[in-house]
């Protein structure tokens, strides 16, 4: 409840804060290239709206992590803007990267104008996410926008370390589960341990008690990506709005692939021959779950979940926005989308 409170309160203004910045590329001769940012950004072209602009999961955080401290939310929009113009730069390039045709129910920027065009959108989000962030000055001192800006840039070096190695274990069979952590802990969690740690310093928190909400992020962070690859083989497409057999067809060392081949037996061997047809997904997807794949990602999931909860009962967050923080945290969990 005091979850769905704040989001009703808070959205209308991160969304506002992102089309402010995203404004700074609005110009006559750049029709067509604010086009692009704002048709990513889910605002405009054939099904805008709630179901295209994804969950702002990001930036929620962020507001809550500085609520929860005490502060007024409002002073941490420059940098909710921030958080997620970064994570969309990393969805347009990652749809490049991955080959992937769909993302929120919607043909991905790469698929709609070329590769080129993607990978200069991607680079705009980029830095309009370090511009947004300078945008804390407003309300707080040089020091502390300062330090926002290094967390972000180190949530972002983070995210290539992981996207590299989520990429470069495409061509690997001798992968085991303890080389997924660090891939994920890169490509995802790093963003989210920023976004409360980030949320937690503009709060005013001091430096233990931002490691506590920087944890807290982390490991829901993990807990979000094993969620994610759960999805990407078992979720609904109408519901994710991300095809569910790519991950299987890519090639890609999910937590239930990398379980499997640990296992060794029929998923392991299939596997092993070759790129899985779109045909097949179905029912190398029943295979994995006979194995227990499903299960297993399923518990791990749990486990990072409950690791994150402890956490946040250390950083003692007050108030409606701890309770929603709380909420929030358990309502990934269950997520379908
Ligand atoms: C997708 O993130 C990419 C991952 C890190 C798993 P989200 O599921 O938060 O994507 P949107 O923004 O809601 O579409
Ligand atoms: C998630 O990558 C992390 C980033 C986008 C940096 P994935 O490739 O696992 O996420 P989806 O499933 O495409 O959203
Ligand atoms: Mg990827
Ligand atoms: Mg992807």
């Amino acid at each position: 409840m005091a979850l769905k409170r704040f989001i009703a309160t808070a959205l209308p203004e991160i969304e506002n804060e992102l089309q402010t910045q995203i404004a700074r590329l609005d110009h006559a001769r750049l029709n067509l290239f604010h086009e692009m940012l704002t048709y990513h950004m889910g605002w405009t072209g054939a099904g805008a709206g709630a179901e295209a602009t994804g969950k702002r999961i990001r930036p929620i955080l962020v507001l809550l992590a500085v609520a929860s401290c005490g502060a007024d939310w409002q002073i941490g929009l420059p940098a909710a803007a921030a958080v997620e113009l970064l994570h969309n730069f990393s969805l347009v390039h990652d749809d490049v990267q991955d080959n992937s045709d769909k993302r929120r129910n919607r043909s991905t920027v790469w698929k709609k104008w070329g590769v080129p065009m993607a990978i200069n959108v991607g680079d705009a989000l980029f830095v309009l996410a370090n511009q947004a962030v300078l945008d804390l000055e407003k309300a707080l001192p040089a020091a502390t926008v300062a330090r926002a800006a290094s967390i972000l840039n180190e949530a972002c070096l983070d995210l290539t370390r992981g996207q590299y190695l989520d990429m470069s274990y495409e061509e690997r069979f001798d992968l085991k589960i303890e080389d997924y952590w660090p891939m994920i802990g890169g490509k995802t969690s790093a963003l989210l341990a920023a976004c409360t740690q980030m949320g937690a310093l503009i709060g005013g928190a001091d430096e233990p008690t931002q490691q506590n909400y920087r944890q807290f992020g982390h490991h829901l962070g993990l807990a979000f990506q094993v969620q994610d690859d759960l999805l990407g083989i078992w979720g609904d497409e109408k519901i994710t709005g991300k095809s569910a057999a790519s991950d299987l067809t890519e090639g890609k060392n999910s937590l239930p692939v990398l379980f499997a081949l640990e296992k060794n037996a029929e998923f392991a061997k299939r596997w092993r021959q070759g790129p899985i047809g779109a045909e097949e997904v179905g029912e190398i997807a029943a295979v994995l779950e006979r194995e227990g794949a499903r299960t297993f990602a399923l518990e791990a999931s749990q486990k990072e979940t409950d690791k994150a909860l402890g956490f946040l009962e250390q950083a003692q967050p007050a108030g409606a926005a701890g309770e929603a923080l709380l909420e929030l945290a358990k309502m990934l969990l269950k997520r379908e989308q």
